[in-house]
């Protein structure tokens, strides 16, 4: 068979553009055919680990390689997105001798944006959302401008900039979007963070970042701490939103759970960890190229092989958490895998939970009433690599 009619015949990875259900084809892949063949964006064949234990181990595999997605030669996920954000961050850092400042600029240490101010941001947004009327969108008027605000203050980008940077999300484009957005757009975003990397806060990430760089002995040219200032701005930017929106759903839905964490503020960071849990959040995988033959889940994969690691359907294994598809504060699991696993694993992990929490906290005490609105239905934004609702209606 060719290649040509070998991905005619296999599924075509990603299957749903949810964030509240599991796709039903990524169901059946984790019980019947955990390590399945499918067909990416960009017409490669490719496996996609399904299975908790498999995708766990997957990751932790020295053998699965992630610097080599960077070689075009290689298969890919998608033809047109970039070389996607995080992927070379920690190359370029490590080179220059900056990593572990950055990785502390990302943790709950770092000062930069303390936890009163991401409550004071999330504060302000709900106030300004509450007093134009009795009705709004949980995503354009808090999820995305708050991840936006304080992903500019943590980086040290000047609060003006940040309503732009809100709408850089509509870059995370993959598939057929990407080919007619990206050859444009993403070269525009780099020219206008150009602009305001020469004119940073005096405080954040960046600035900080900047000036140490002077001093190495090996330091990133300006392109490369441009492109490093994009990939953590798109970094800041896209996961946060999108999970916070989530959370926002899931409350909106269940207002029993709202009035729950009301009573019980304490259970809040366990809101949290079940919705990294629940919420598929992906609308790509995780890719990785096998650098030798292996087998994974007693299936032989060839060294070169382009292998996508979906993190969703792990956190949805029925092996793993009883009733996946149910949002339970109170189950007791295996830890979920939404930030990765090994040398990867995301370094911003704990803040986020942290800083989600702030403004979860917020949230049920601003909108004490807080529901989802009939209409309109909660839709999801197409082709994103990152899972978003393009709005969360909600009246309080
Ligand atoms: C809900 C929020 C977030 C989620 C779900 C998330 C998820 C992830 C995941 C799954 C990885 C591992 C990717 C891989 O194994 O290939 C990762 C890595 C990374 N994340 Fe996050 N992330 C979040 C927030 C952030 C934030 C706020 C930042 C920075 C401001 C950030 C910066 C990074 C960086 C630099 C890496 C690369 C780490 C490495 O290669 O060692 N993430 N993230």
């Amino acid at each position: 068979m060719s290649d040509a009619e070998l991905t005619a015949t296999l599924p075509h990875y990603p299957f749903s553009f949810r964030g509240d259900v599991l796709a039903p084809a990524l169901k059946q892949f984790l019980v019947h055919e955990p390590v399945t063949r499918v067909v990416t964006n960009a017409g490669a064949p490719a496996w996609l680990v399904t299975g908790y234990a498999l995708a766990r181990d997957a990751l932790k595999d020295p053998r699965l390689s992630r610097s080599a997605l960077s070689d075009p030669a290689m298969p890919q996920e998608d033809s047109g997105a970039p070389p996607f954000a995080v992927v070379g961050t920690m190359i370029l850092l490590r080179r220059a001798g900056l990593r572990d400042e950055a990785v502390r600029g990302m943790s709950p240490r770092q000062q930069y944006v303390p936890l009163p101010r991401v409550r004071g941001i999330a504060e302000e947004l709900l106030v300004a959302m509450a007093g134009r009327g009795s009705s709004g969108d949980l995503v354009e008027d808090f999820a995305l401008p708050w991840a936006a605000r304080v992903t500019c203050e943590l980086l040290g980008l000047r609060p003006a900039v940040a309503s732009e940077v809100s709408t850089w999300f509509g870059l995370m484009a993959t598939g057929p979007l990407a080919d007619r957005l990206l050859p444009t757009e993403w070269p525009a975003s780099l020219s206008r963070l150009e602009t305001w990397m020469d004119d940073l806060a005096e405080t954040g990430l960046l600035p900080r970042l900047k000036q140490l760089n002077e001093a190495s002995p090996h330091p990133l040219l300006p392109s490369e701490m441009l492109e490093l200032g994009h990939m953590l701005t798109f970094s800041g930017l896209a996961n946060p939103a999108a999970f916070l929106a989530a959370c926002g759903l899931a409350l909106a839905r269940d207002p029993g759970l709202a009035n729950r964490l009301r009573e019980q503020p304490d259970l809040v960071p366990r809101m949290v960890e079940e919705v990294y849990r629940w919420a598929p959040l992906l609308g790509d995988s995780i890719t990785r190229i096998a650098m030798e033959d292996l087998v994974i889940g007693g299936v032989q994969v060839r060294a070169g092989e382009l292998v996508m690691i979906s993190t969703d359907a792990a956190n949805h294994d029925p092996a793993v958490f009883a009733e996946p598809e149910r949002l339970d504060i109170d189950r007791d699991a295996a830890p979920h895998l939404r930030f990765g696993q090994g040398r990867h694993y995301c370094p911003a992990a704990a803040l986020n939970q942290l800083q989600t929490e702030a403004a979860l906290h917020v949230l049920l005490a601003r909108l004490p009433n807080l529901r989802l609105a009939a209409e309109p239905p909660v839709t999801w934004r197409d082709h994103h690599s990152v899972l978003m609702p393009v709005a969360v209606p909600v009246h309080w």
